[in-house]
Formats: structure tokens, C-alpha cells, sequence
């Protein structure tokens, strides 16, 4: 059965979840709607139930509207949940979808653990959740942990464990192992001087290299990490924090996608998307 798959706003992005979920290449037919061959009507569904940057399904031959995401659902997780904090910076839940599917593949069960070391508020947990993964959330911040756990909680959610770590000292702290890291890390003050980049950016490359050895740890042989690098410039110079997983001493880590940037509009600060698998 042929199909056309509309997809959203960051097509890019978009495509790529769609191909990993399916575990097969689309061809494109026109801006944004891609032809997808499936068996029947019960991948249709699965599939559709996955992804984050899906909007609508339509038959090929009579372009009959078989399936459209539920935007009332995605407006609640991304607007009415009881704890949101602007200043920590929010990943839209799209985008958190989309980075869950690119770190799961095409399969995955539902005893798996997903683990986002600087949980924040808990929307890539919440979106988690959605596709039924065992859940673990870390942050350095109490206050963002009791808010992701007012998130899930609100959302009806049984399964999930939270704790206050730094992200560079996790595997000190657990004894399981994890299967998926979906993470979008601290990136720096909202509205950060350009005087002041090159010095956070340091600190930064620190952290990021601290807990990507760290996690080699704790993650399963062959799981994967998604995680958002920031890419700043000041006018004279572009920092682009991802050139960390080039350091030797993560060597333990294929890259399996880099280069994909996301940016909100108008927004001075892009992020870049990086998938790692663990050797
Ligand atoms: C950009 S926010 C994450 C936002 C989250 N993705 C969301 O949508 O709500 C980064 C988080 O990292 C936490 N953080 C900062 N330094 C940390 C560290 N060393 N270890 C763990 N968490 C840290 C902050 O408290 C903050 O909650």
C-alpha cells in the first residue's frame, strides 16, 4: 500500500526520524510529502504513532486523508503541563519526539531504559512516556526535578525513577545500565553576551566531554545517545560545541549522525543534533 506522509516545519529533521523509524529509505515528491510503501493499516498506525514530525497521512492514489496527529495532545504536553521554566530553556516536544525516535531505531521495547541526564523539565521524558520506555531523569537542580516529576505525574505517569546528579558523575550513582540517552544539556545563560561566549564555551566543551565519558559507562554495548550541541558565534568566531566527540577519549562512541541543525526563529543560538552509538 503506497502513502504520502506529510511532514512538519523542520523537514530535515523530520525526514530523517521517518526513515529511521521505517528502517528504510523515502522518496520525496514534493516539498515536505514523502511516498512510503507499508504492508497495511497496522504498521500505518505504528508508525504514525511515533513520530514527532508527522502531520498528516494520505492514500496515494486518491489523496484521502487516512491519519493526522492529534495537535490538541502535543498542545498540552508543550503548553499545559503545571511546570514549565523559560529561563532553563524548553526543547518543544516535537523535537524531543523526533530525537527519542532518531536514538531508538526502528525497534525498541518498552522494558528499555531512555535516560536524560539534564532532565530540565521533563519533556523529552514526558515524550518518552508517550512511547512507553522505562524512564530515568537526572539533573544537578532540585527545583527542575520536582518539576519534572509535577509533569509526569500530571500526565499519569507510573513508570519512572528521578535523582539529583551531576551529569558528569552518573555512572557513580547507578548500577543499571541504560539503553538510550536523549538529552538536551545545559547550553549557557538565555541571551549570553558576545564578550562572554568564549569563556562559556570552555566550560562548557568540559562538561560535555565529562559526561559523554561518563555515560560510556552506564549506557549498554550498542545504545545510542541524541543530544543537542549548541553552535554560538560572536561575530568574529563560530563555536560549534559538537567537535567534543571528536576527542580521543570517546573513541568508544561511533557517530552515527551529525551536522543536522534545528534553530527556533529569530533565535541568535542553533542547535545542533548529534546521534552516538556505543561500540
Ligand atoms: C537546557 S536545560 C534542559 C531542559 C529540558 N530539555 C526541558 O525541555 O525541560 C538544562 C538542564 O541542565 C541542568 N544542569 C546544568 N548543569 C548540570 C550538570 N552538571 N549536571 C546535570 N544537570 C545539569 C540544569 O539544571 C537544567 O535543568
Amino acid at each position: 500500500m503506497d502513502f504520502v506522509f506529510h511532514l512538519g516545519f523542520n523537514e530535515d529533521l523530520a525526514k530523517l526520524e521517518l526513515e529511521t523509524v521505517l528502517g528504510k529509505a523515502v522518496t520525496k515528491i514534493s516539498p515536505r510529502k514523502y511516498l512510503v510503501e507499508l504492508d497495511n493499516f497496522s504498521d500505518l498506525n505504528t508508525v504514525a504513532h511515533r513520530l514527532g514530525g508527522l502531520v498528516e497521512i494520505r492514500g496515494k492514489s486518491n489523496d484521502k486523508l487516512v491519519w493526522r496527529h492529534q495537535a490538541k495532545e502535543w498542545y498540552k504536553r508543550d503548553r499545559l503541563k503545571p511546570f514549565a521554566d523559560g529561563r532553563k530553556g524548553m526543547l518543544p516536544p516535537k523535537i524531543a519526539r523526533i530525537m527519542i525516535n532518531l536514538a531508538l531505531g526502528k525497534n525498541y521495547t518498552p522494558d528499555q531504559v531512555l535516560l536524560d541526564p539534564f532532565c530540565g523539565s521533563g519533556n523529552i521524558l514526558m515524550e518518552a512516556s508517550v512511547l512507553g520506555l522505562s524512564l530515568l531523569g537526572t539533573d544537578i537542580d532540585t527545583k527542575q526535578l520536582e518539576g519534572t516529576r509535577k509533569n509526569l505525574n500530571w500526565l499519569g505517569i507510573k513508570n519512572f525513577k528521578l535523582h539529583n546528579f551531576d551529569a558528569t558523575q552518573i555512572s557513580k550513582n547507578i548500577d543499571t545500565q541504560v539503553n538510550y540517552i536523549v538529552t538536551e544539556p545545559f547550553m549557557g545563560k538565555p541571551n549570553l553576551r558576545p564578550d562572554r561566549i568564549k569563556f562559556v564555551t570552555k566550560g562548557l566543551h568540559k562538561l560535555y566531554l565529562g559526561s559523554l565519558k561518563n555515560w560510556l559507562k552506564v549506557l549498554d554495548s550498542g545504545g545510542t545517545v541524541c543530544m543537542v550541541f549548541p553552535i554560538y558565534s560572536d561575530g568574529k568566531k563560530t563555536y560549534q560545541l559538537s567537535e567534543v566527540i571528536d576527542d580521543k577519549s570517546l573513541v568508544g562512541y561511533n557517530v552515527k549522525t551529525r551536522g543536522l541543525i534545528y534553530s527556533r526563529p529569530n533565535s541568535k543560538l542553533k542547535r545542533e543534533i548529534v546521534v552516538l552509538k556505543k561500540k
